[in-house]
């Protein structure tokens, strides 16, 4: 949500409420009505200086000394079911409401679809050859949970679980961890017909196929991640309506926030009782926030902005509370009941962290406060910094953003486990006439992400896996096929896959366990 520069600015401004609709909408009065740009981050200007060489990034942390990890570090790139799997439709699985998104014109770039992606529910042996090339030990994959209940309650299908075995078991025999993502955004569409996460029966229903899930694969998979990014999906498909559902509903928005909290709980206590001794955490989509000024209003709404971006999901699972990122939190909105607090708790196992880039905070004014009821709500405006190189998607390059993170996470929560579950950039070159992909960009993003990872593990982060995203160019979401970001390169007409040099040097990390120093290169 709240810092996923993937809302963009024409979206947001068509958002903004009057006071008036707001309070109608949250006493349930009138149509259903959008949410705050305010709350919608990383995008537009950034008051955090000018642009600066790609320098700033690079030299935040020494990439002329190697980056030590250590022993037994888990090496992995991360994919998610709807971007890579295609079939669609095959072997009884269920429309999911990707399909039903993208399959409605207008929603995706370029009327890009899904319904074939990178084919790797026929190729997923040469995904997994790919890995072993790359000298893995972690694969992070999701399961579609229309495949496993087509229509999101009742038996399992067994075709769909015999895929997930498969794939698990050829994984295993590799010698590469299983991390299995329960949810990465593809809700059967007859749940969302029903409300989706709008409906507080939907987490019962999610805590069912956690434990169809658990049953079927929980003797081979031991790690698990319950949500990818509650934050990203619950802000994008209810609020700005850019992704699946497609709803742009403030209403719908803070309701899906509870019922999700409401899920993570459920689901948790589900996995650990079909197998009690399983690893279970959530990816959450992180960003640390800086204030754009030093003045006590930019500090506080720094702090607000880390409370919505960052903890909103992980606050309910550890404390059993939400973090104060509004001005008053609308529980009669929200649907929040007594007891409820109880039942979000999740004792994670590990904290996933997703980070891309960093987020800039600063106060609205009062005017901008009086005439906008985002602003009033939620008094923070976020934007994305301004100083680094910027990749294809436009997202800032900021190593310090990984370090700065994983250490308030550490510090705020008694050095929890960590797993940095996707970090990655999108660059789309392709293979030169040789047929090689020299992505040198994309080797310098994770160097320095690496490089800042190392940092603050030898600062005392308890940090065990990098995932990069991802192990294959995907469908990348309501930016259809344009935004390459993997380390290998899919040709989508042939579903060649070529390792890009990127791949190359990843699988050298792995293989070294460390990343070794970048060249000095001496001009003549
Ligand atoms: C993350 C998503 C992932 C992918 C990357 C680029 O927010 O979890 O599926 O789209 O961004």
């Amino acid at each position: 949500m709240l810092t996923n520069p993937r809302g963009d600015k024409e979206i947001k401004s068509s958002l903004r409420l009057t006071r008036r609709k707001f309070v109608q909408s949250i006493l349930g009065i009138g149509a259903a009505a959008g949410l705050p740009a305010a709350l919608t981050a990383c995008s537009g200007s950034s008051k955090a200086g000018t642009a600066i060489s790609s320098d700033a990034a690079a030299n935040q942390f020494d990439t002329f000394s190697e980056s030590t990890f250590p022993k037994g570090f888990f090496w992995g790139t991360a994919t998610a079911a709807y971007q890579i799997e295609g079939a669609w439709k095959e072997d009884g699985k269920g429309e999911s409401i990707w399909d039903r998104f993208a399959h409605t014109p207008g929603r995706i770039k370029n009327s890009d679809i899904g319904d074939v992606a990178c084919d790797s529910y026929h190729r997923w042996r040469e995904d997994i050859a790919l890995m072993r090339a790359m000298n893995l030990n972690s694969y992070r994959f999701s399961v579609a949970w229309p495949r496993i209940q087509p229509s999101g309650s009742g038996a399992a299908n067994s075709k769909g679980i015999d895929y997930y075995s498969r794939l698990v078991d050829a994984l295993l025999e590799a010698r590469i961890r299983p991390l299995v993502t329960l949810y990465h955004w593809d809700l059967p569409q007859a749940l969302e017909n029903a409300g989706g996460w709008t409906n507080r029966d939907t987490a019962a229903r999610f805590a069912d196929y956690v434990q169809l899930a658990a049953q079927a694969l929980g003797d081979r998979v031991s790690d698990w991640v319950l949500f990818n990014e509650p934050a990203a999906f619950v802000d994008l498909g209810y609020l700005e309506g850019t992704h699946a559902p497609g709803r742009k509903s403030l209403l719908d928005f803070l309701r899906a926030t509870h019922v999700v909290n409401l899920a993570q709980g459920a689901g948790f206590r589900a996995l650990k009782a079909a197998r009690p001794s399983v690893h279970a955490g959530t990816a959450f989509s992180m960003s640390p926030c800086e204030p754009a000024t030093n003045s006590e209003a930019d500090k506080l709404a720094t702090e607000r902005a880390h409370a919505m971006t960052n903890t909103w999901f992980l606050e309910p699972a550890l404390r059993g509370r939400y973090p104060e990122a509004l001005t008053f939190l609308p529980e009669t909105a929200m649907r929040i009941k007594p007891g409820d607090m109880e039942k979000t708790l999740a004792p994670l196992d590990f904290i996933g962290i997703n980070l891309y880039y960093r987020t800039i905070a600063s106060a609205p004014g009062a005017m901008e406060r009086v005439a906008h009821v985002q602003d009033w709500l939620f008094p923070v405006k976020m934007d994305g910094g301004q100083q680094g190189p910027k990749t294809g998607f436009g997202w800032e390059v900021w190593p310090k953003a990984l370090y700065d993170m994983v250490s308030r996470i550490t510090r705020d929560y008694n050095r929890p486990v960590i797993e940095i579950t996707e970090s990655g950039c999108s660059y789309n070159d392709g293979p030169d006439a040789s047929g090689i992909v020299h992505d040198s960009r994309r080797i310098a993003y994770h160097r320095e992400y690496l490089a800042a990872l190392a940092r603050s593990i030898a600062d005392g982060a308890d940090v065990r896996g990098y995932h990069a995203w991802s192990l294959l160019d995907n469908f990348e979401w309501a930016e259809g096929f344009s935004q390459r970001f993997g380390l290998a390169y899919v040709d989508f007409k042939t579903q060649q896959r070529t390792v890009k040099d990127s791949g190359r040097w990843y699988a050298k990390v792995a293989a070294d366990n460390r990343a070794a120093a970048r060249e000095i290169v001496r001009p003549d």
